[in-house]
């Protein structure tokens, strides 16, 4: 009886610590967001300031960063969890070309980022 109620409580106590755990949601307002900032880098890489484009491309990773462990906690989609890592990539990729100061190729990365947000949709 007595042990019947410590692993009630245990169940209970990884309940709650999973649902901390997985707090954040992918939601409309996130999305939004995402949306916002992306449209901004591709503006700010076509501008050439990259003062602006590391701005937006680092909140991008931090938000695919965040993505990703969605769906990995969620472990329930192979396909857009490997297009989280896949879009986590590219921002990451996106961020040493701006560093290197070549636009050019960071545009043709955002471009290919642009792509996997549809397949993402798509699914
Ligand atoms: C790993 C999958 C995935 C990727 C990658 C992804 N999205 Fe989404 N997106 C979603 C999901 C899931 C929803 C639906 C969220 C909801 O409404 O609860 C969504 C919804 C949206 C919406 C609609 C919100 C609304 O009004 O309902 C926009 C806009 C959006 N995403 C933009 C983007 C952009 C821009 C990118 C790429 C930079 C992107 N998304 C990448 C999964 C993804």
């Amino acid at each position: 009886m007595r042990l019947r109620v410590v692993m009630m409580l245990a169940v209970m106590m990884t309940a709650t610590w999973s649902a901390e755990a997985g707090d954040f949601e992918v939601d409309e307002d996130f999305m939004h967001e995402v949306e916002d900032t992306s449209k901004s880098l591709t503006n700010h890489l076509a501008l050439n300031n990259k003062t602006a484009s590391n701005d937006d491309v680092l909140r991008l990773i931090g938000m695919f960063s965040k993505v990703e462990s969605y769906y990995t906690l969620k472990g329930d989609s192979d396909e857009q969890l490997g297009l989280a890592q896949k879009s986590h990539e590219l921002t990451k990729e996106i961020k040493f070309l701006v560093d290197a100061g070549d636009f050019e190729h960071a545009g043709q990365k955002a471009t290919v980022l642009a792509r996997t947000c549809k397949s993402c949709h798509d699914l």
